[in-house]
Order: structure tokens, then C-alpha cells, then sequence
């Protein structure tokens, strides 16, 4: 599925596997320790090579880690584009404890990154909604809202945005939700 926004610029769903996309930035789903794991992050680490752990050592010297709701930037080693951005979503209890905002932090956090950088071409997978347990559809609203909101906005240099889904079920939800809110009003703020 394919969302055009002014200037040409495109939000994308599609199903796949995040480390195969060629882009200029692709998103990481981190732990605020920078440490590695599984789900993205495993595949994120095997695909581009220990080198992306040297430059998140470096940080996690210097910085500590990344606060939720933060990102930082390494290098993609051997992965097809020229950033990683380690992106730390919260770990899901209730959606009472400040999860809605931090995990669009992350979203805003990430494409305020690309335009520092001068990423056209960006790729995100669903944060939070493996391990850290986020509801798909919840997650799925707070994502496609966040992202289309920048993209609307006639400052923002960043032509293509990707959400990919790892699976066919996380697509259904995630281009549902999309169409729901295109088909809303263009004055709703959940409007796309
Ligand atoms: N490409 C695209 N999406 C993927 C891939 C992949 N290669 N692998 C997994 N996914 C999907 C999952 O199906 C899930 O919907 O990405 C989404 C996010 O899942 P996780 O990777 O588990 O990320 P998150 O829920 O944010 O948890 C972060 O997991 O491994 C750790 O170090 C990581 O501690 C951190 C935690």
C-alpha cells in the first residue's frame, strides 16, 4: 500500500524483511542499553556486522545508552543504506504509563535524525510491538499518525517513508487502520 503526501513524498506498507530494503536510514527496535537482542535487533547486528556493535560500544561509553523514546545513529556496516538508527521504544504495561507519547517520540525522534542527516529514504519496522509486548493495532495508529504528520508538513525534506511489516497479519492491521483514517476527514488529526 502506497500513502501520497505533498511534494511527491510516499508513505509505504509492505511486507518483508527490514534488513533487505535498500534506503538511506533504516530504524532499529533497541534496548535503552544499546546491547543487542533479538527480534529486529538480532537481524539488524547479523546482517551488518560487528561493526554497528563497535560504534553503539563508543556510545554507550561516552552516553550511557538512549533514553526511551530517543534514538542514536551508528554507521549500517554491510546492511543496503548508510545509517542505522537505534531507536529505544517502551516496553508496554497498561498504555497508562507514558507509552502512547514515548513510542511516538521514537517515530518524530527518527525523521527529525533523517533531515539532521539528510536521509531521503527511511525505513521503520513496528517498534515496541515485538518483545516489548506493544498492542499491534494501538502501536500501528501511533506510528502511521506520527509519521504522516511530519510528512504533511511542507518543511519536511524526507521523500519516502517504509513501514515494513514482518508479517502478512501485522500488514492487515497496519493498512486497515491506514485506509480507516484516509477515508476520515482531512480536519481529523488521525487523518492521513
Ligand atoms: N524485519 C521487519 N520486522 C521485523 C523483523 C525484521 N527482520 N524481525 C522482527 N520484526 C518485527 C516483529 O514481528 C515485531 O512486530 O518487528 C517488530 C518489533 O519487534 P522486536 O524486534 O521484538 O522489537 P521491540 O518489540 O521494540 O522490542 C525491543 O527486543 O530484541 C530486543 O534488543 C531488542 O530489547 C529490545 C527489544
Amino acid at each position: 500500500m502506497e500513502i501520497d503526501f505533498p511534494q511527491g513524498k510516499k508513505l509505504r506498507l509492505l511486507v518483508g524483511d527490514i534488513t533487505k530494503l535498500p534506503v538511506d536510514a533504516i530504524v532499529n527496535a533497541a534496548n535503552s542499553g544499546l546491547r543487542g537482542g533479538g527480534g529486529v535487533d538480532g537481524a539488524m547486528h547479523r546482517a551488518g556486522g560487528p561493526v554497528i556493535m563497535r560504534e553503539l560500544d563508543a556510545i554507550r561509553a561516552s552516553a550511557g545508552g538512549c533514553p526511551t523514546g530517543s534514538a542514536v545513529v551508528t554507521g549500517a556496516g554491510a546492511l543496503p543504506a548508510q545509517y542505522v538508527f537505534h531507536a529505544v521504544g517502551p516496553v508496554y504495561q497498561d498504555g497508562l504509563h507514558g507509552e502512547p507519547e514515548q513510542l511516538a517520540n521514537c517515530y518524530r525522534r527518527c525523521l527529525e535524525l533523517a533531515e539532521q542527516h539528510g536521509v531521503r529514504s527511511i525505513s521503520f519496522p513496528a517498534i515496541s510491538t515485538g518483545v516489548y509486548g506493544y498492542p499491534l493495532e494501538e502501536a500501528a495508529r501511533i506510528a502511521l499518525a506520527t509519521i504522516a504528520s511530519r510528512l504533511r508538513h511542507p518543511d519536511c525534506p524526507v521523500q519516502n517513508v517504509s513501514l515494513v511489516l514482518f508479517d502478512q497479519a501485522a500488514y492487515t492491521v497496519h493498512a486497515r487502520i491506514a485506509a480507516a483514517a484516509r477515508a476520515t476527514s482531512s480536519k481529523s488529526a488521525e487523518s492521513l
